[in-house]
């Protein structure tokens, strides 16, 4: 009696470990969305989020054997909430790995933590230099830009349609900031044009009336800004009832993504500079965007774009590993010589880990930013202060 007992004590211990083994071969790949699905920002949460999805759907909703399970958070692009929302996903959820976000002052304070607890973070908009700065990290990835290389390439773009004084208005917060420092960059290089005003306000106000009205006073050659969203919407309206469109172009980085559903008839024949085009015209790009389209009845948008990168940049990290991500230097080297095969075209990561990309000159026509021609080639953000 007692030794049948202990038999099949031990034949259920050993059923039980036998799928305890089992399931350890394949756990759950539990993956953080830290994006705003609220506020000025949410469209664009929403867009990186179904690129996110998109790409996963194609690899069977798995990567390196895992089965993928997404946890969302939206973190409102409220830089104070970021620290504890981000504590949140890694200590109660228990996120193998955190993707966000979109607002510089979020994602600066989620890498802070993600640099400090090792586990890998993949930015799918956010342009902060820290980031892939003094923040630098093996295991921070970025999947779209840092502020200073679209706003370089406008500068450059400016400087050679011979414009002499410009004005600049954005928000003011480290993505502002330091979009106007990299335009200033290439727009001032030579000596022969000039940033003579800097205009902002705070982030996400959007009462632009009083900023225009000095536009006007200021009668400068050309403006240059950075807003987007909701806020990019307002801002492009508000240009355009305020009369300028007619005596002051307007040039940017950002205003004309995502945002031509609502705004277009304000936007025609707006130039931006930025490292994804609509209409490139290549396969990888036109069978996303009919998967895209497919999928969510939505035309795709660079935010989009840079979901899907992020998940084709997670699975090449999950896949080097076979899914085993405490091997955290397979990871990290399967990324540093990857070629991410994207609708934007193809790139690579600096040393800093930022992509390494074209930058298109583009121009609204319809609903589509359409590509004028390539304004710099290879980008690559200098990555000022990482040290890794
Ligand atoms: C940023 O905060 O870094 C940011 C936000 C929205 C954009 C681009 C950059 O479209």
């Amino acid at each position: 009696m007692i030794r049948t007992f202990a038999l099949a004590a031990a034949c259920s211990l050993s059923l039980s470990f036998s799928f305890a083994v089992h399931a350890q071969q394949a756990p759950k790949l539990k993956v953080g969305l830290m994006l705003p699905y609220t506020g000025t920002f949410a469209q664009l949460g929403n867009a990186i989020e179904n690129g996110f999805r998109l790409h996963l759907a194609e690899q069977g909703g798995k990567l390196g054997g895992r089965e993928v399970e997404i946890v969302r958070l939206d973190d409102e692009s409220d830089p104070a909430k970021a620290t504890d929302n981000i504590n949140k996903l890694i200590n109660r959820d228990k996120v193998d790995v955190v993707v966000g976000s979109v607002h510089s002052g979020v994602a600066m304070a989620m890498a802070r933590v993600a640099r400090e607890a090792g586990i890998p973070m993949i930015v799918p908009n956010a342009g902060a230099a820290a980031i892939t700065g003094n923040l630098c990290a093996p295991n921070i990835f970025r999947s779209s830009f840092t502020n200073w290389q679209p706003a370089y390439a406008m500068g450059q773009v400016m400087r050679e349609k011979g414009y002499k004084r410009v004005v600049t208005i954005t928000w003011k917060y480290a993505a502002g900031d330091e979009t106007v420092a990299g335009f200033k960059e290439g727009l001032e290089a030579g000596g022969q044009s000039k940033v003579i005003r800097e205009l902002n306000l705070p982030f996400p106000n959007s009462e632009f009336q009083a900023l225009l009205t000095e536009i006007a006073a200021i009668k400068p050659d050309a403006v240059y800004t950075f807003f987007s969203g909701g806020g990019a919407v307002k801002f492009l309206q508000d240009y355009a009832a305020a009369g300028l469109r007619k005596s002051i172009p307007l040039y940017g980085v950002f205003i004309t993504d995502g945002t031509l559903e609502a705004a277009a008839p304000v936007s025609q024949g707006i130039e931006t500079t930025l490292h994804y085009s609509d209409d490139l015209n290549t396969p990888r790009n036109r069978n996303f965007r009919l998967a895209y389209a497919k999928t969510y009845k939505l035309q795709p948008d660079v935010f989009a774009v840079q979901g899907y990168d992020a998940a084709q940049m997670l699975a090449t990290g999950v896949n080097a590993v076979k899914g085993d991500l405490s091997k955290k230097d397979a990871f990290t080297a399967a990324l540093r010589s990857a070629r991410i095969d994207s609708p934007r075209g193809a790139f690579t990561l600096s040393r800093s880990h930022n992509p390494v990309q074209d930058f298109y000159l583009r121009k609204v026509d319809g609903k589509e930013n359409k590509t004028v021609r390539v304004a710099v080639k290879a980008l690559a953000d200098p990555g000022r202060g990482c040290r890794m």
